[in-house]
């Protein structure tokens, strides 16, 4: 017993098995083989490692985006003269990575509760019955109070009065000096994987550079101070229509970084995009064409409270920020090596397939290959199978082929006096 188990561990571990390898010396198999071989090594080096990098690890960056928007508006509404500034027409104010320039309004001053027709329009009736006491209309203004006005012919309404006439948008939009505002954008990220922070006012960008520039994409694609009017036609839009109906506008930061190389590669690329609706539609054909919203500012005077009513339609900005750096890293490296060895196994299977199943000489092959037990018979030179002879022949040759070099066709009655086989 003791001496089967050391044995067995002697055999264990002062052997070394490795498996015996079948030569084919065929022209068709080789050349696929190596065909496979080669388009394996071609994807392994070609996308792998140089187009899809690999050989790098990725992480995408932590950031934090922060605006102001420069610039002032006028409106001269009937001699009314007026001048808009950042405060009036940014919303909201705090310079978030979110937020509406406001090009286009329609104001309702002085509203107070009490209650006065609605508009004419959606809201017509010819009687009282029209103008259920205490209900509302979806589309309505105020509670309707039972009663249809003579004069107007609309229901009255509990609202706040008089109620906004919002039919006719202003064209030219009110606030068309909007395309000369700047905007201001400042972003830093953070790679916590590599440790590496940026900021979009990179190396060369200096105050002097800031105070003058302004963003070209050719000439000046790192300035991060933008024209209203240049983001908007650099995303396919139309200012005056954007201005008059409103429309929302992506501005992306792209970072895409190689930190391989010097971290001063590491820069912002800014595109544009149009974030509803596309440039090339008109606006006939859409449902809800626009982006407005409404915003009062309540006020009392003479000890009743009132507000003002601004429906607003403006360019909403959104600043996305969009990021992946990559550095080298041993692990990635290897598994991509790994898997490409692994890869390769494929020219093993279809050069096999190839060998077994679709040369003429297949069944020659496949008894070369595999070596067949018997399993009635007890396996004894004098018993074996026309198979078994066969492959003994077929070894024979290899031999004599690695031995002398010479004749590789293994159908050839090749028995050299070297084989076993061959002397009985
Ligand atoms: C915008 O600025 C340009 C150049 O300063 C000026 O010619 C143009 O009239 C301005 N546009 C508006 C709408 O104010």
């Amino acid at each position: 017993m003791m001496s089967q188990i050391s044995n067995a561990l002697s055999d264990f571990f002062f052997e070394y098995e490795t498996p015996r390898q079948v030569l084919v010396r065929n022209r068709r198999v080789g050349v696929v083989c190596r065909l496979i071989q080669l388009g394996v090594l071609a994807y392994i080096i070609g996308w792998v490692f140089i187009y899809e990098k690999g050989y790098q690890s990725t992480d995408t960056a932590v950031s934090s985006v922060f605006t102001k928007m420069k610039g002032v508006g006028y409106t001269n509404i009937e001699g009314r003269e007026r001048v808009w500034d950042v405060a009036d027409y940014v919303f909201p104010p705090q310079g978030d990575s979110s937020f509406v320039v406001m090009t286009n309004y329609i104001i309702t001053e002085g509203q107070k509760m009490g209650k006065c027709p609605e508009l004419q329009g959606k809201h017509n009736c010819s009687s009282h019955a029209d103008c259920e006491g205490g209900s509302f209309k979806r589309t309505g203004h105020g509670q309707m109070t039972g009663v249809c006005l003579n004069a107007t012919k609309t229901c009255e309404v509990l609202a706040w009065c008089p109620v906004e006439d919002d039919v006719k948008i202003p064209d030219p939009p009110m606030l068309m000096s909007a395309v000369n505002y700047t905007l201001f954008i400042k972003n830093s990220v953070t790679f916590p994987l590599f440790g590496v922070s940026r900021s979009n006012l990179v190396e060369n960008i200096d105050n002097a550079y800031i105070s003058k520039c302004l963003y070209d994409p050719t000439d000046a694609p790192l300035c991060p101070i933008f024209r209203l009017g240049d983001i908007v036609k650099l995303s396919g839009f139309k200012f005056e229509t954007i201005a008059r109906v409103g429309g929302a506008i992506g501005i992306v930061v792209d970072w895409t970084c190689n930190l391989d190389v010097d971290v001063k590669h590491c820069i912002p690329k800014y595109t544009f995009h149009g974030l509803y609706g596309n440039a090339a539609e008109t606006d006939q054909a859409r449902a809800s064409v626009g982006y407005n919203f409404r915003y009062a500012k309540h006020y009392l005077e003479d000890k009743e409270q009132k507000r003002t009513l601004l429906k607003v339609f403006g360019i909403r900005f959104d600043i996305i920020v969009q990021s992946l750096a990559r550095k080298f890293d041993i692990i990635p490296t290897l598994t991509a090596i790994g898997s490409g060895v692994g890869i390769f196994g494929v020219a093993t299977v279809v050069c096999d397939l190839v060998l077994l199943y679709l040369l003429p000489k297949r069944e020659f092959y496949k008894n070369m290959k595999f070596k067949y037990t018997d399993s009635h018979v007890q396996p004894d030179s004098e018993s074996l199978g026309i198979e078994t002879s066969t492959y003994y022949t077929f070894e024979a040759n290899a031999r004599q082929v690695q031995g002398t070099g010479q004749s590789n066709d293994p159908d050839s009655e090749a028995c050299s006096t070297e084989t076993e086989v061959c002397k009985k």
